[in-house]
């Protein structure tokens, strides 16, 4: 019986399989049964190279992740204090016999970095900038039998980037398979040149390789479905004639009655286009499209589909913490979600193109997206940084962004350059007009900007090239008030902002007095805590940048901001301003390394969000008859009163421009309550409660039910309790995990900056009461339990589906 349903299933996948081959275009991940080797291995190129003894691993892959932090590691502290050096990847695999008839290309969305790879002993290519996606064609290397992939990866020269980069093959890789008559790589261009509520014109731009030497003729068909499947447009052009090489089909349509893409409604229309040779369809490509239109305007900002609207933007560096560089689609998707529910709306992707999936991603959750190039041109900010490939590589890198992306309705800003050093010389001009023509070439659809910090235009030479759309302009807070005044009908984007320092669940008082770390730039930090800690208070920052309100303040009070982007949404590893080792990771996030929210995060929500928000802190455990200073983000309400173990302190209401209302306390041990009313009514009570002694592990998940793929996360939380099921707030008990089932524990952490504990291990120490296991399902069913231990308490466990 078993037998029979097993030789069944078999020939139910063998039959997929054909069905999916015999498609003209076969695109499928690449990532499996990859074999491993940290270090340098001249015959590893070679075919016959024996790597039985490497390690198997699935992409992506960050090896610097897996590392030992060491101040010594040559990326330096601000490169996250990882590992880097030089390592190989190699791949054996034999096509299907339906695919060996076809034209085989290798896709990798991003080796970092100095990729070069072979094929069967012939060099395809190499790519320097570990941020650019690229495409090889395999089709005339391919043996019938076995065929063996080769990728020699070197991040050795160091110190190369500013944080942490990771090192290796960490995005997907993918394999396509097309016709001679095909669709060439990134061929499709599909915009909308003119949209309103009645019609969207469509236009799509396709391009054509024909590697066959027919010279016949084709017909193109391009058709619209909407989100739920219903085609609503098409258009079909018939007796093309072929070229030999490349050729670009030009052809439009209308959408009638467009259900628009916005941030809050996300719609996502789907372009299919075929190409057909006589009655054979040789390709069929498929484009996402979103329908959507934006204006900047120079005095009242951003308008998407005829509304002003705030872009209310986060930068975010691409590692996802634990996991490192290695992309992970659930890591991403969870550090967006979290990022939706503070009320973004928007995301720069500092400092350089992102994962293909994040900017899906932003697509479908409905997030604005400033695309970024570079954060160098040719003069470099580290010594072996990109722009030693400047020269050779910018035209390839820059054009590649555009054209891999170019399609996403979320982008609504190309940034070529974050901070350039040309900003501040003459060979700035040149550059910037250089740059801008590369995009305008391929896109017109979006405005192009840079992040600026020289603020005096005329010393501003990429301002002064007059090529950019809008201006950028990063800090200098103080300066939107007179913006409009000093460039007159200058369209105006805080490109980044603020560089508050943060650490989660740390409090220096008084609260009200402002630290700049460092205060200067010729001052190294002098002050800091001996805990390597940041004030949660929002009273800590870069003296460049400013605390959260303090820019928040400005940027909400003028029309002509049409948006900004804090530096950051998440803490990031590497740049650990303003602290030396062992801090080794940022401290400017709003959400801290492991996804625990820092204070910050309830203020942006007060004033983001429309849902009803009281956010009271510190904690409260202190020395008995200590003055601290209670704080309270709200909305939605008039005014908090605030009660210490019943007695009242008093009412408070924000005036003026104020974000938070505050009380300064005489702390004796109890519970602190505050309410938030509105019109007299009650909105909203928040308890906080003395905490005893560690009692308790409690474990929480975000889901509690993955699914089966090998790829998707579970992320645990785990908090120390005492007796009454309060916060330890200074437990930093170390947590012993087990995982039992289905399952592996892909990374640990706890968000403290100057942890030297290693993230892959199934150990974490508490951090200010908390730690996270990120638990990673395998690519079978069933059921995970995870149990944590820590000396002298109870364990916790809990179970997560595998399905
Ligand atoms: C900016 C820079 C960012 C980051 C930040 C830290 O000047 O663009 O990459 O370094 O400072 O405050």
């Amino acid at each position: 019986m078993m037998l029979r349903r097993n030789l069944v299933l078999l020939l139910l996948m063998w039959v997929g399989m054909q069905t999916a081959y015999s498609q003209p275009r076969v695109r499928q991940e690449f990532n499996q049964d990859w074999k491993f080797y940290l270090g340098d291995e001249a015959g590893a190129k070679s075919p016959g190279f024996n790597d039985g003894k490497w390690r198997g691993l699935t992409l992506p892959h960050d090896w610097s992740i897996e590392g030992k932090f060491d101040e010594k590691n040559p990326a330096k502290p601000e490169g996250g204090g990882l590992p880097t050096g030089i390592a190989w990847y190699r791949k054996s695999f034999t096509l299907s016999t339906l695919l060996q008839k076809k034209n085989i290309f290798i896709e990798f969305d991003g080796v970092y970095k100095n990729s070069e790879v072979w094929i069967n002993g012939q060099l395809l290519g190499k790519r320097p900038y570990g941020y650019s996606s690229f495409n090889y064609d395999l089709t005339k290397y391919l043996n019938p039998g076995k065929n063996v992939i080769a990728v020699r990866v070197d991040n050795s020269a160091q110190p190369d980037s500013r944080w942490y980069s990771g090192s290796g093959i960490y995005r997907n890789v993918w394999l396509t398979a097309t016709e001679n008559i095909a669709i060439d790589h990134w061929g499709t261009f599909v915009s909308t040149p003119s949209v309103n509520k009645t019609a969207a014109k469509v236009s799509f731009k396709t391009q054509i390789r024909n590697k066959s030497r027919l010279k016949g003729q084709i017909d193109v068909q391009s058709q619209v479905y909407n989100a739920k499947g219903k085609l609503v447009a098409s258009i079909r052009t018939d007796h093309i004639v072929l070229k030999d090489t490349l050729m670009e089909v030009t052809q439009s349509t209308t959408v009638n009655q467009p259900e628009l893409w916005s941030v809050n409604n996300p719609h996502l229309y789907k372009v299919v286009t075929k190409i057909f040779s006589g009655k054979r369809l040789v390709d069929n490509y498929e484009t996402p499209l979103g329908i959507r239109y934006f204006n900047f305007d120079a005095a009242k900002g951003f308008m998407l589909n005829g509304e002003y609207m705030k872009i209310l933007g986060v930068c975010m560096h691409h590692d996802l913490g634990a996991l490192g560089s290695a992309i992970n689609v659930r890591a991403m998707q969870r550090q967006l979600e979290m990022m939706k529910e503070m009320g973004a709306n928007a995301i720069r992707t500092a400092h350089n193109p992102p994962a293909p999936e994040l900017l899906d991603l932003c697509d479908k959750m409905g997030f604005l997206v400033m695309d970024e190039a570079f954060d160098m041109w040719a003069k470099k900010k580290n010594k072996q940084d990109y722009h030693l490939n400047w020269n050779e590589w910018h035209v390839r890198d820059l054009q590649d962004m555009v054209k891999r992306d170019r399609n996403h309705p979320s982008i609504i800003l190309w940034s070529i350059g974050n901070e350039i050093r040309e900003q501040f010389d003459s060979t700035g001009v040149a550059i910037t007009k250089e740059l801008v023509k590369l995009v305008k070439d391929l896109d017109t659809t979006r405005l192009i900007t840079s992040a600026l910090t020289e603020t005096d235009a005329k010393k501003n030479f990429i301002y002064q090239s007059g090529a950019l759309d809008i201006y950028g302009l990063n800090y200098n807070h103080k300066l939107y008030k007179d913006f409009p005044k000093n460039y007159p009908g200058q369209k105006f984007i805080a490109t980044e902002t603020t560089s508050s320092l943060d650490t989660r669940g740390f409090y220096d008082m008084p609260s009200d007095s402002i630290r700049r770390w460092p205060k200067d730039g010729k001052t190294k930090l002098t002050e800091g805590n001996a805990e390597f800690a940041a004030s949660s208070y929002d009273n800590v920052s870069a003296y460049w940048g400013s605390t959260h309100e303090e820019t928040w303040k400005e940027a909400k009070k003028y029309e002509h901001v049409s948006g900004l982007f804090v530096w950051t949404g998440f803490d990031y590893l590497g740049e650990p301003l303003p602290y030396p080792w062992p801090a080794r990771s940022s401290y400017f996030g709003i959400v801290d390394l492991a996804g625990f929210p820092k204070d910050a995060y309830y203020m942006y929500q007060s004033e983001w969000t429309s849902k009803p928000v009281l956010h009271v802190f510190p904690h409260w455990n202190w020395a008995v008859g200590k003055t601290v200073d209670v704080w309270a983000y709200y909305n939605n309400a008039d005014e908090v009163e605030l009660f210490l173990n019943g007695k009242s302190l008093g009412t408070r209401a924000k005036k003026g421009e104020e974000l938070h209302v505050v009380w300064r306390v005489k702390y004796e041990p109890g519970i602190l309550k505050a309410v938030s009313k509105k019109n007299g009514k009650v909105v909203l009570v928040k308890e906080i409660k003395t905490a005893g002694e560690p009692a308790k592990i409690e474990l929480s998940v975000d889901r509690a039910s993955i699914a089966a793929d090998g790829k998707d996360l579970s992320f645990v939380t785990v908090r120390i309790l005492d007796e009454q099921g309060n916060l330890v707030p200074d437990a930093d008990n170390l947590v012993q995990f087990k995982l039992e089932g289905a399952g592996t524990i892909a990374g640990v952490d706890n968000g403290f900056q100057a942890s030297l504990e290693p993230f892959k291990a199934d150990y974490r120490k508490a951090y200010r009461g908390l730690c996270l296991a990120i638990v990673q399902a395998k690519e079978r069913s069933g059921g995970i339990k995870l149990t944590a231990t820590a000396v002298g308490l109870p364990g916790g466990d809990l179970t997560i589906k595998v399905k």
